[in-house]
């Protein structure tokens, strides 16, 4: 497989292909995802909450993501890699957000970054990244770092109003030079009527079919956590259970002498054995 790269993205979007990503915090998932043959890998700041049990992903530190990116990047041949901006670390300035990005890429081996949101601030920083070289990927809707004042995690552009926001905020992180752009929880028919303004790579996460490609959480797709998650989750596995019975498995044979048994035993020479003993 040869490596994905931004001109095989858009190659991918004009012949139709379905674009697929997934998120990835160490080496072990960077490794599925890497085998699976996805697209896009986002060291996503929901790491912040699947691997980091944060409750949100506001917490979640900068040098905390570097190194989750840094192991996702050791367990990746082929996918392109995006880290996610944590909360805190590109809305001060400019140059805040340029530097946090060249850490991404430098320290981590990222070939990009996201950030959150398509207001002025947030299309300001996306310009001043790309235009010191580093691709941006933009992500509108539901922004999980600015859910509170969102009014929680909950679809957006349920109103008309909200609808024609997410689309100028859609179009304005385009015009800034993104190379593509997250929808998540937007309503289907308001991604359908904004798809025709967008010539960069559309990629969906609860907003429907009609964008170029999909994202999943790869906690949420294996079911590697508790509870039901978001309504566009589809599950593909129940792994935190299997998990926890082999856990209990292991727990159960160790209390009952079943392990270890003499297959997992190291052999010494009976001579070496008898001297040792005297
Ligand atoms: O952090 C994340 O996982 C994301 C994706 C859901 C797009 O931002
Ligand atoms: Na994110």
């Amino acid at each position: 497989r040869l490596p994905v790269t931004l001109p095989s993205l858009l190659e991918k979007q004009r012949l139709g292909e379905p674009i697929v990503m997934v998120t990835a915090y160490d080496y072990p998932s960077a490794r599925a995802a890497d085998r699976a043959g996805v697209d896009l890998v986002l060291v996503g700041d929901s790491g912040a909450m699947t691997v980091l049990g944060y409750e949100s992903t506001v917490a979640v530190t900068l040098d905390e993501l570097l190194v989750l990116a840094r192991a996702t990047r050791r367990g990746l041949q082929t996918p392109f890699l995006v880290g996610d901006l944590p909360f805190g670390s590109y809305e001060v300035s400019d140059e805040q957000a340029v530097q946090t990005a060249f850490r991404f890429v430098k320290e981590a081996g990222c070939d990009a970054v996201k950030l959150e949101g398509g207001g002025e601030t947030s299309v300001t920083r996306a310009r001043a990244i790309v235009k010191a070289g580093i691709p941006v990927m933009g992500h509108v809707g539901l922004t999980p770092q600015t859910a509170t004042a969102l009014g929680g995690y909950k679809a957006q552009g349920k109103s008309a109003g909200d609808a024609v926001k997410i689309a100028r905020e859609a179009i304005a992180l385009q015009e800034a030079g993104c190379f593509s752009i997250v929808f998540e929880a937007i309503p289907s028919a308001v991604t359908e009527a904004i798809m025709p303004r967008m010539e960069i790579p559309v990629i969906g996460i609860g907003a429907g079919p009609a964008t170029d490609g999909q994202v999943l959480v790869f906690h949420d797709l294996l079911g590697i956590r508790e509870g039901r998650g978001a309504k566009f989750v589809q599950r593909y596995g129940d792994l935190l259970d299997e998990m926890a019975a082999g856990v209990a498995a292991y727990a159960d044979d160790v209390r009952t002498h079943r392990y270890p048994g003499p297959e997992h035993g190291y052999a010494i020479e009976v001579s070496e054995l008898a001297e040792f003993r005297a």
